[in-house]
């Protein structure tokens, strides 16, 4: 089944992934990213693609968020990918953290996300599958914890988790879904050139996944393999 899907940070890493991989399978893509006009693959991927359309969208920028929520209404959005994220402090050690930095990811990785769900849920709302996901990480998980260390986007993370499973108590009774995903270790300029999985593998598992859950997976947070990972 097809759809419509709205993706945030669509022009690198997995954003651009999944923008390829929906259109490819024949989803109209809602492509949203900072700055447009330097988004180069994501531009000439929406000229040979009619099903790709391009917003600006800063997901820190609550003007921007309304804007888009003013230009999609008439849109039913059948999946919500919010997978724009920043690591934010590389050397986040302990006795080393950095105010300014971390206020600013959990700005971008917390904030951001529950700011887009509240604008776009309208449109969520209506549509045939009523699906959310937010982009996560292993590391955001407090039970699979064992080697410390990295503070900023951990703590991020683990925040995302929180408003992720929140809201998909809240929206269950209006039949949304609500999922967190760990893309796994990805070759991005995120996850750098030693990660484990290439974009294209990564989405391709993700996008597995999601076609699978439904309201029953509400809430859940789950590995790349299916499987669910500890809060
Ligand atoms: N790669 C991994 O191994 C890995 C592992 C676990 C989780 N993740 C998660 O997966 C998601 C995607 O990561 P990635 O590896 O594809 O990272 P990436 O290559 O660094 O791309 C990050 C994307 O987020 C966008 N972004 C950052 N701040 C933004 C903002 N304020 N407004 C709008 N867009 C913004 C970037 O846009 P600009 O180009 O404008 O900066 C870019 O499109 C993130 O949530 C990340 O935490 C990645």
């Amino acid at each position: 089944m097809t759809g419509t899907v709205l993706i945030t940070g669509a022009n690198r890493g997995l954003g651009l992934e999944f923008v390829h991989q929906y259109a490819a399978a024949g989803w109209r893509v809602l492509a949203c990213c900072r700055d447009p006009g330097r988004a180069t693959q994501l531009s000439a991927l929406a000229t040979k693609s009619d099903g790709v359309s391009v917003y600006p969208l800063d997901v820190t920028d609550a003007k921007q968020i309304r804007t888009l929520a003013e230009t999609v209404e008439d849109t039913p959005v059948d999946l919500l990918i919010n997978n724009a994220g920043i690591y934010g402090q590389r050397d986040a050690d302990f006795g080393n953290t950095d105010t300014s930095r971390w206020l600013e990811t959990l700005r971008v990785n917390v904030i951001a996300p529950m700011k887009v769900m509240e604008a776009l849920v309208a449109a969520v709302v209506v549509s045939r599958r009523r699906t959310i996901a937010c982009i996560s990480s292993r590391m955001g998980s407090i039970g699979d914890n064992t080697s410390g260390g990295s503070y900023v986007y951990r703590s991020s993370k683990a925040a995302l988790n929180a408003v992720a499973k929140s809201a998909a108590n809240d929206l269950k009774e209006r039949g949304i879904t609500v999922v967190v995903l760990h893309p796994g270790w990805v070759r991005t300029d995120m996850g750098g050139p030693s990660a484990s999985l290439t974009v294209e593998d990564s989405v391709t598992h993700l996008r597995r996944i999601l076609d699978r859950v439904s309201l029953r997976d509400t809430g859940s947070f789950f590995d790349i393999d299916g499987s669910i990972i500890p809060w």
